[in-house]
């Protein structure tokens, strides 16, 4: 993509668009039908490597640590090694165990975050085995690490992350894809995730048609004092990252929290001027996540829900297309997304560049 505006208000909408292309170019040549699983040339990791890892920590700020949350459900539920995403200044400043049957990976889109790269050079000087998965091609993180993963989204000019989160997903896919294959994840599994895989670029389009109905949803909902964000299992990181992309580029409030955490503390906020998005696949979770869109509505709580059908509990759904499972996050963020852009083209803020933010943040 070139830097022109092709058409576009804002970079942020622009880029939004661009996730069509964006997926099938982080697919693209990585795919190996004949043994069901995918190609990574620079990862740097044997197959007798790959079986050695006993644990997954990865790493990464903001949106980059949210990817992580998603790409760390991935490793765990298509190659069954534990793993779990931690924001890498948290980690740098918490002077971590370094195992060295742990994988690292550090997630970043510019690859020049202070934080990040600091926590991947004090990896390494511990001698840990750490991977990238980077958009920006030779950037400080991709120099640093062992081997990994381009995300290839393309330039990304938009302060607020957008088709980055959504490559930066698809590649632990990809990952997590290519680890189960070498472990314990059968061809079936492998085939069944590529054929959804290979799915998401018309998916995605189809769920930028929506926009329309989204605007108007955004116009509805862009009064709100604040938002509450809840997802269960994989429907949490998705909450999360659009109560940031919200907060980020409108400025109004938003929190995100497990969908079982609610009724825990932050249930005393629910009123109708606080509205809820909630985030319920269609997986075994969904009975669930109804329950907690009763307790939403027993506190007279506006409910908008991102699900594959219709919630009757909910005020609006927004209804995204079935894809596996296992790639639900991938495909229910983006509507989130242009649901905060709508949100801060009605409230008339500076999108590309919202207030107080850096587009990478290359100081501690
Ligand atoms: C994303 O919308 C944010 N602007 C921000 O959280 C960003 O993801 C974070 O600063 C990490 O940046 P990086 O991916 O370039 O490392």
């Amino acid at each position: 993509e070139s830097y022109d505006m092709g058409g576009h208000d804002t970079y942020m909408h622009k880029e939004i668009h661009e996730q069509v292309d964006a997926v099938d170019r982080v697919l693209r040549g990585r795919i190996d039908d004949r043994f069901s699983t995918v190609h990574l040339g620079g990862l740097n990791l044997d197959a007798r490597e790959a079986r050695g890892v006993r644990r997954v920590k990865i790493l990464g700020c903001g949106s980059a640590y949210h990817t992580g949350l998603i790409g760390a459900q991935l490793i765990e539920e298509l190659a069954r090694i534990p793993a779990d995403a931690e924001p890498a200044s948290e980690f740098r400043y918490r002077n971590p165990v370094v195992d060295p049957d742990t994988l690292y990976i550090a997630v970043s889109q510019s690859g020049e975050t202070y934080d990040t790269l600091a926590a991947v050079q004090e990896l390494k000087r511990k001698g840990a085995r750490v991977l990238g998965v980077v958009n920006v091609v030779g950037s400080a993180i991709a120099r640093e690490t062992d081997g990994g993963v381009y995300v290839h989204a393309g330039p990304e000019v938009c302060v607020v992350s957008t088709k980055c989160f959504t490559n930066t997903a698809v590649a632990f896919a990809l990952l997590a894809l290519h680890l189960g294959r070498i472990r314990d994840l059968s061809v079936a599994d492998g085939k069944r995730i590529i054929a959804g895989l290979r799915k998401l670029p018309e998916q995605i389009a189809e769920v930028l048609r929506g926009e329309e109905e989204i605007k108007k949803l955004a116009a509805e909902y862009a009064n709100a004092k604040s938002m509450m964000f809840v997802g269960r299992v994989r429907g949490y990181p998705v909450a999360r990252e659009a109560s940031l992309k919200l907060k980020e580029v409108s400025y109004v409030h938003a929190e995100a929290y497990p969908a079982s955490e609610l009724k825990h503390g932050p249930l005393a906020l629910i009123e109708p001027e606080v509205p809820t998005v909630a985030v319920l696949p269609d997986d075994d979770l969904l009975e669930k996540n109804r329950a907690t869109l009763e307790e939403i509505k027993a506190r007279s709580g506006r409910i908008l829900a991102v699900a594959h059908r219709e919630q009757e509990k909910a005020d609006h759904t927004i209804v995204v297309p079935r894809n596996e499972v296992e790639l639900d996050p991938i495909l229910m963020g983006i509507p989130l997304q242009l649901l905060a852009y709508h949100t801060a083209l009605a409230l008339g803020r500076d999108i590309d560049k919202p207030r107080n933010l850096a587009k990478s943040v290359t100081v501690e």
